[in-house]
């Protein structure tokens, strides 16, 4: 065909970021609400030369369709045509559409690469399986943010909560309610388990730079193992805790772990004063729970609800403490787990 269409959403990240990138599980959530088109358009090719690739997207924040992080993700087209076997000159524009606000830890960056791969794979009539779109994801995501655990790449195409280690991926058996969930109503009513939980996620409105803080830690983590190790470790007892809370519906267990890992990544250097507050403005609102989410140094934050109307406060204080965008997402029903 003449064009060819590729699919994404966001992410929020309730545990583990940063310590998963020296092997420690995390667990996250997609956001379909946040979803992510990408159309890829042949054009009109004259004679021999290198390819000719565009990419340009448009959404919250970039006003009309400006060009993206063009470089990372030409590494992903010269990377997609070795593993799809595209041998010919490729001419395409690619134009994304990004409902995901950029830097604010949701995963635009790697939502937009997802897009992008699928709607390559499209446009040249090739069938990628799922190891190719997460490699190829990676290549670009490996060169926005130096080093990336491929939880993103993940995520930003999951349907269900995610548990997520170096090497393995595992999607959790719950059917989440809601808008883009079109499945959860079916797969929830054959089960019995319920989790009452919902997460309100919030933009503090000062994005931060994943990069600049994955790397900010790879410096302090050189200079002081200890610290890395003692990070590692105890952020991972909180995401198999957490894992335990969720399987078992225990919402305020959950929410405490939730500020504890807060905590260690207050400590660590990732959080930021605007966020410190939301926390705590959330937490003082009745949440059973808050911490930062993504890559930090801004970004968003994510805290737990354990109903709908608390959640709706909880968004309106969250508005009033600065917080420039909030959304409501309920965690569904676990079918089973073991
Ligand atoms: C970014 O969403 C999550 C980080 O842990 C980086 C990564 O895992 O690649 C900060």
């Amino acid at each position: 065909g003449h064009t060819g269409t590729g699919r994404a959403h966001g992410k929020a990240i309730l545990f583990g970021e940063h310590a998963v990138v020296y092997g420690a599980p995390a667990l996250a959530i997609p956001v379909p609400r946040l979803p992510v088109t990408a159309t890829a358009t042949r054009l009109p090719s004259a004679g021999e030369g290198a390819d000719q690739i565009s990419f340009a997207i448009a959404g919250p924040g970039t006003g009309s369709a400006t060009p993206v992080e063009a470089d990372d993700l030409r590494h992903l087209v010269a990377e997609f045509k070795v593993r799809a076997g595209v041998t010919e000159r490729v001419c395409v524009d690619v134009l994304i559409d990004c409902a995901i606000p950029r830097g604010c830890g949701l995963g635009s960056s790697a939502a937009c690469a997802r897009a992008a791969v699928l709607a390559l794979g499209d446009l040249f009539g090739r069938r990628l399986d799922a190891r190719t779109v997460f490699d190829l994801v990676q290549v670009s995501e490996t060169a926005a943010h130096g080093r990336a655990s491929g939880i993103d790449a993940i995520a930003t195409g999951a349907t269900a909560p995610l548990y997520f280690r170096a090497g393995l991926a595992r999607e959790l058996p719950v059917a989440m309610a809601g808008e883009g969930f079109p499945d959860a109503a079916r797969a929830g009513a054959a089960h019995p388990w319920e989790f009452d939980g919902l997460f309100v996620i919030a933009d503090s409105g000062a994005s931060g730079s994943t990069k600049e803080a994955v790397e900010m830690l790879r410096g302090a983590f050189e200079r002081d193992p200890r610290t890395k190790e003692t990070f590692v470790r105890e952020v991972a007892g909180l995401t198999h805790a957490a894992l335990r809370d969720l399987g078992e519906g225990r919402v305020d267990d959950l929410g405490a772990r939730l500020t504890e890992n807060h905590r260690l990544l207050r400590d660590i250097g990732i959080s930021t004063e605007r966020i410190d507050t939301l926390v705590e403005t959330a937490i003082a609102a009745g949440g059973r729970g808050a911490k930062i989410s993504g890559g930090g140094l801004g970004g968003c934050m994510v805290a737990l609800a354990d109903d709908p109307r608390r959640a709706e406060t909880i968004a309106g204080r969250l508005h009033e403490a600065g917080a420039v965008r909030t959304w409501v997402v309920p965690v569904g029903r676990f079918a089973s787990y073991a």
